[in-house]
């Protein structure tokens, strides 16, 4: 009798610890979990405490529309679309390009901004222009699993031995800075930051690849994908998305 008692007690205790397990793991309901990568100034980036940038204020102003409140977790870019696949955010954001890969794990929303690929060189480099990159023996540092890293590691002229990578562009910059590497292929406007923080630094006139950022979403969350893509039109229509780009991307004159 009191064996069967104990029984159900700890068995009651097991299963109470296994509800508060899987409670802690799972996200809070009203909440959009986005993940993202924050060093990509002026996409998403820290400051003063904080996670800031275009995709943290796009992403408020879709949370809001869609009355949840936006979570951000700052994780490596390559675990981004991982997480979304299993269901860890709800959505990954990061100036992320779409492309036809990336779109049989997760899928897309429409584009919110566009980007270019940007080279980064010493400015006593010598390297005048893409080509002469591309045909030279440099070493070029990437953030990994980044469209720059794939770009130059499927280029037939370049490769994977010529390519390094780093889990951050931060690094990778540094890195050049520091004479490891030759030249950094990341994306315009985070290139342009780096430049401007780090001295002895140029971007070369000639650009390499245009894309569209979007956000991703797991597959099966249909549902999210159709409202995050009518709140993306109505701010579009009514003019937030260009004015925090503008805020942060100020057009000259
Ligand atoms: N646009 C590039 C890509 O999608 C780079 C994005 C990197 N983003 C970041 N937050 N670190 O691969």
């Amino acid at each position: 009798m009191k064996k069967a008692l104990m029984k159900i007690i700890s068995a009651g205790l097991v299963m109470g610890m296994m509800v508060s397990a899987t409670a802690c793991s799972k996200k809070k309901a009203g909440q959009l979990v986005m993940a993202t990568n924050a060093y990509f100034e002026p996409y998403e980036y820290h400051q003063d405490g904080k996670i800031v940038g275009i995709d943290v204020e796009i992403a408020e102003a879709i949370a809001k529309k869609l009355d949840m409140e936006l979570k951000i977790e700052d994780v490596e870019f390559d675990s981004i679309i991982a997480g979304v696949q299993s269901k860890k955010y709800d959505i990954g954001m990061a100036g992320m390009t779409v492309r036809p890969d990336r779109l049989e794990s997760v899928n897309f929303s429409d584009s919110y901004a566009t980007g270019i690929q940007a080279v980064i060189v010493k400015e006593d480099s010598g390297i005048t222009d893409l080509d002469a990159l591309l045909e030279g023996d440099y070493k070029i540092g990437v953030q990994q699993g980044t469209t720059g890293d794939i770009y130059m590691t499927e280029d037939p002229m370049v490769g994977d031995a010529r390519v390094v990578r780093f889990t951050k562009g931060n690094d990778a910059v540094l890195a050049l800075s520091s004479g490891k590497v030759d030249a950094v292929v990341i994306d315009n406007e985070p290139a342009k930051h780096f430049v401007e923080a780090t001295g002895g630094l140029t971007i070369l006139p000639t650009f390499y690849a245009e894309e569209e950022y979007a956000i991703c979403v797991n597959k099966e969350d249909t549902e999210l994908l159709e409202k995050i893509n009518k709140a993306l039109r109505e701010l579009k229509e009514d003019g937030t998305i260009a004015a925090i780009i503008e805020k942060y991307i100020p057009s000259e004159g």
